[in-house]
């Protein structure tokens, strides 16, 4: 038996797909409720539904052998456990952006940024040479150029609507992400076949 931990929200209907397109069993997956653990129908491996932070938790315990989570987080958290496979779904693209006029790149002196991503935003700052005073957002982040409290932001932009609505502007993208297999690294030893024959059936159906 192997364990899987899926990340909740924008990743959790693309990564059930294609796990039904490899042939297991998602049903429970689909018709889920308010559970949080789900046996496969078809294959010796159960589900987690679990947030995006908690995903890379759970594989770094060994809770879950394996966990399916975006690269964005990834790049923010620790590393402690091996990065297989890009899955290419979920694919979207962390942005700098401000009001229109108002770009935060070719400002001078102290610039503030908003984001729920410090780490992602500092070292894309340290690499334009830049020293910015980073401020930690949780969520709708859009609104804190607007209302005047920094100068721009680091976010994910996926479709773009929300910067739109919003009235923002793109000025740089910062990387494009996805959403990667990640597996423990003691699961990879002691599961390998398990393991490997999991990230096999999923990297079939990745997308050239
Ligand atoms: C992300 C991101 C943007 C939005 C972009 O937030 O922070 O707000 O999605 O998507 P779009 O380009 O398709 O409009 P998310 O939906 O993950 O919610 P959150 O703000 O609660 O983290």
């Amino acid at each position: 038996m192997i364990s899987v931990a899926l990340t909740k929200g924008r990743l959790e209907k693309s990564s059930t797909a294609m796990l039904e397109k490899a042939g297991y069993g998602v049903e429970k997956l689909k018709d889920k409720g308010r559970a949080l653990v789900f046996p496969d129908t078809v294959k010796d491996v159960r589900y987690f539904l679990v947030k995006a932070n908690d995903c890379i938790t759970y594989v770094e315990h060994g809770v879950a052998d394996i966990g399916i989570v975006g690269k964005d987080t990834i790049l923010e958290g620790g590393n402690d456990y091996y990065e297989m496979l890009d899955l290419k779904i979920g694919e979207c693209r962390f942005i700098c952006a401000s009001l229109p006029d108002h770009n935060p790149l070719t400002m001078s002196g102290h610039i503030r940024i908003g984001t729920k991503y410090p780490e992602v935003t500092r070292r894309y700052f340290r690499q334009l040479g830049r020293d910015v005073e980073i401020i930690k957002i949780d969520g709708s982040v859009e609104l804190s150029p607007i209302l005047g409290l920094v100068d721009g932001i680091v976010d994910i932009m996926e479709t773009g609507t929300t910067l739109r609505e919003n009235g923002l502007v793109v000025y740089d993208t910062v990387c494009r992400i996805s959403a990667r297999a990640i597996v423990n690294r003691a699961a990879y030893r002691l599961k390998h076949e398990e393991v490997m024959t999991f990230l096999n059936d999923l990297k079939k159906q990745v997308k050239e």
